[in-house]
């Protein structure tokens, strides 16, 4: 297992297109989930330089505070509410261009900007979300939600998640 990460430079898909493999080859063979969840956190937030990265997972109908990097962050969310809650709900990617005009935004941190959020299906049920959150104002597109599906989809591929 690859102990250092390779931190690259490019364009945004020539940053995921490099990480991508490196954080395949995290996961694999590694059979305890939350270790793979904090790993992927610390890859993406390693090469990115994000605010926040990290997991927030379903138990007892809350979204309660997993495996993260970054500042400290609320523990738990309702579903509908926030941008958290909001994906939990639709079971669909949120990109938020301004974090401010998102109505019910959870600020867990004054100086997040934008935000994506990415539901975790497994078996065809939801069982959290992958939360990223940026200093920056519309710092997250297409491209993001792009391959961040992709880690997600690699994540939820190990078999760690069980
Ligand atoms: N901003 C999120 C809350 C989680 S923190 O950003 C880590 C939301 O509105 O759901």
């Amino acid at each position: 297992m690859a102990e250092d990460l390779t931190i690259s430079k490019g364009t945004k898909a020539e940053q995921y297109q490099h990480l991508l493999p490196q954080l395949q080859g995290l996961l694999t063979g590694e059979t305890d989930f939350v270790a793979n969840m904090a790993n992927t956190c610390a890859a993406l937030k390693e090469q990115f330089g994000w605010l926040w990265v990290g997991f927030y997972l379903i138990k007892d109908d809350e979204l309660v505070l997993g495996p993260f990097q970054g500042p400290v962050a609320c523990t738990r969310i309702k579903k509908g509410r926030g941008v958290c809650g909001t994906c939990w709900q639709q079971e669909k990617t949120i990109v938020v261009e301004d974090v401010h005009s998102f109505p019910g935004h959870i600020a867990c941190s004054s100086l997040s900007n934008s935000e994506i959020v990415l539901p975790l299906h497994l078996d065809g049920q939801i069982i959290g979300v992958l939360d990223v959150d940026s200093i920056k104002t519309a710092d997250f597109d297409d491209t993001d939600r792009h391959y961040l599906e992709e880690v997600v989809r690699m994540l939820l591929s190990t078999d760690s998640n069980r």
